[in-house]
This record gives C-alpha cells, sequence and structure tokens, in this order.
C-alpha cells in the first residue's frame, strides 16, 4: 500500500468527519483482518490509544494488546495504561517487563540514531517472542501517524515505521497512518475516548529515552522521570497542561559546577521544553511565567536526586526538533 496520504481522504476536522472515518476504517479493519487475531503494541500514547479503541471497536476480542515497559516510560505510565485498558475498556492486556533487558541493550550508546534503532529493535524482538508464544497471532497493529511516515523519510528512524524482520509474516494494520495528530485526537473523541486520554501530550515510541541525550544512565532516566512528573503536576495546577501542547524535561548527558552547603558539587541538569504545535512538523514555544518556572525550579531542584541547575529550551522547530534526539 502506497505511504501517501490519498487525495481522497478530507482533513478530519470535525466530529462529523471523525465518526465517518471511524464507520469506514472500521469497515476496512474487519475486512482486512475478518477473524484473525491482532497484537497491538500498546505504549498508552494517543496513537496507540486510538489505534487500539478502533480496533476493538472493529474486532473486539481479537485484538491481543501488549503493553511493554522498556524502562523508559513516565511515572506511573504503566498502571494507567493497566487501568484505561484493562479495567475501563475491557481489552485483553499483557503487560511485559522488559525494563533490564532494554537498558542492558542501550548501555553505553550514545548515538541518537543508534538508540532509536536498538529501541525499535527490541520492540519488534519483544513482540515476535509474545507472538509466538500466543500462537495464531496474524498481524501486528501500530499507531503510525503520517508525521512519522514524512520523518522516517531522511531525517529520524522513527521506530513505529516498518522495519519488521524478514522471518517474521505479521501483516501490518496501521489504521491512522494518514492522519496527523489533531486528526487522530478527532477520531478518539468520535470513539468515546476520555477527553483526558485524547487530549494527553503526544510521547514519542522511544520515551524517555530520547530526553536522556547521550548514553542513557538509570540515574539520569531517573532524574527525567522525576522532573517530568514536577513539570507535568505543576502544568496541572496553573493550567498550562490543557494550554500547552507537549512540555517535559531533559537531562543531557553532561554535567556542570555547582554549590551547595558551602560544598562545590558537579552534577547534572533539567532542561525544561514547552511547545505548541498542531501537527507536530513545526513548533512555536510556549512562554512560562517566571513565577511558575521559579516553582518548578526550586521544586526540581529539592526533589530530583543529582541535579544543580535547571536550563529553559527557547528554540522553535524549526531549527530545533521538539524532542532532542
Ligand atoms: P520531533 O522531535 O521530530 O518530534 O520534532 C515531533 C513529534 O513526534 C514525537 N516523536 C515521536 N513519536 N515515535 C513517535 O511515535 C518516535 O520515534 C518519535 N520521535 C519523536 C515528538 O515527541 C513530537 O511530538
Amino acid at each position: 500500500m502506497s505511504d501517501i496520504r490519498p487525495e481522497s481522504l478530507k482533513r478530519i476536522t470535525n466530529q462529523e468527519l471523525a465518526k465517518k472515518f471511524v464507520d469506514e476504517s472500521v469497515k476496512e479493519l474487519k475486512a482486512q483482518i475478518g477473524d484473525k487475531k491482532v497484537l497491538l503494541a500498546l505504549s498508552g500514547g494517543v496513537d496507540s490509544s486510538v489505534t487500539a479503541a478502533l480496533l476493538i471497536k472493529a474486532i473486539g476480542k481479537n485484538l491481543v494488546c501488549v503493553h511493554v515497559n522498556h524502562g523508559l516510560l513516565r511515572k506511573n505510565e504503566s498502571e494507567q495504561v493497566i487501568k484505561t485498558f484493562k479495567d475501563e475498556l475491557g481489552a485483553t492486556l499483557i503487560y511485559i517487563d522488559a525494563v533490564d533487558r532494554f537498558l542492558d541493550k542501550l548501555a553505553n550508546v550514545s548515538d541518537p540514531e543508534t538508540k532509536r534503532k536498538i529501541i525499535g529493535k527490541e520492540f519488534i524482538d519483544v513482540f515476535a517472542e509474545e507472538a509466538r508464544k500466543l500462537e495464531g497471532i496474524k498481524f501486528l497493529a501500530q499507531g503510525t501517524i503520517y508525521p512519522d511516515i514524512l520523518e522516517s523519510k531522511g531525517i529520524k528512524a522513527h521506530h513505529n515505521v516498518g522495519g519488521l524482520p524478514e522471518d517474521l509474516n505479521f501483516e501490518l494494520v496501521e489504521p491512522v497512518k494518514f492522519l496527523y495528530k489533531d486528526e487522530v485526537r478527532q477520531v478518539g473523541l468520535a470513539l468515546g475516548l476520555k477527553e483526558e486520554m485524547v487530549f494527553r501530550q503526544p510521547f514519542p515510541g522511544p520515551g524517555l529515552g530520547v530526553r536522556c541525550p547521550g548514553a542513557i544512565t538509570r540515574d539520569r532516566l531517573e532524574q527525567v522521570r522525576e522532573s517530568d512528573a514536577i513539570l507535568r503536576e505543576e502544568f496541572k495546577k496553573c493550567g498550562l497542561s490543557s494550554k500547552v501542547w507537549q512540555y517535559f524535561t531533559i537531562v543531557p548527558d553532561y554535567k556542570t559546577v555547582g554549590i551547595k552547603d558551602n560544598k562545590r558539587t558537579f552534577l547534572n541538569f533539567v532542561v525544561i521544553r514547552a511547545v505548541n504545535s498542531i501537527d507536530a512538523t513545526s513548533a512555536t514555544v510556549e512562554e512560562i511565567p517566571y513565577d511558575v518556572l521559579f516553582k518548578i525550579r526550586d521544586r526540581i531542584l529539592n526533589e530530583v536526586k543529582g541535579i544543580n541547575r535547571v536550563l529553559v529550551d527557547i528554540t522553535p522547530k524549526p531549527t530545533g526538533t521538539i524532542e532532542w534526539e
């Protein structure tokens, strides 16, 4: 199938068009899948969640969701995925703890593309192993969206585009691959997903791995996870979370000198990034009021171990990408 968005697909700007898309997709998915089983990589992000909801509507119990904890998820994220999909939507969900496996493979790897490729490959391997255990899985569903396809043509290797090893004969199911992010959200609403889930900020497949520039260490990963949780809490409190498209923290592999209790420190720093965008192909920087920034800074410096400095990234896309890697 072509990777170019069909001209017949109108921009999905409202619920009416979204419902039409859902009806047509459900029909197409039923025809494509029949009574076969589909394995879905459910990260819990908007794209895979909407993909899951579409497939649950189309094929119900024949969708097997697999949630892989690769150690690069946000604080409490796995728990939330299980609660939403298993408890609330009644999906078949398998949880895989692959934290050590991913982090061992990523140890000492600092090149961004190599990191992405390792994460992508591990993902495929984990799914393949799971599929072999489950038997009878014919399809692999993915929450690929259109910007992933566009950007994989030369800028970054997005892990969720293609790349299946040849020995696997999964057929790919990518029901939202021609949609931009805002359209995926419209479709999510049309499927009855909660606003809280549909309007959650996008989260990259390689997770916090791309927010730990350089070789990933467990320490820095924890610093990103904790500072991200603080940022999200404070943005929620002051109302910025519903206004800002994407906001997160980064902890590069670099230490600077600081001082605490009259003693020299040599520690990592946290970078805060908050951007607005419509479809991720470009982005502007959100102005964060200084009182909010100071509160976040104080909490990060007090609560996150091993941090002595907090910075703010004010770079739009272009020239920076949204993520640092
Ligand atoms: P960049 O950093 O390329 O990111 O400006 C654009 C948007 O895509 C997200 N992103 C990803 N999403 N898999 C995904 O599903 C990926 O590998 C990936 N890399 C970046 C990023 O968070 C932003 O929203």
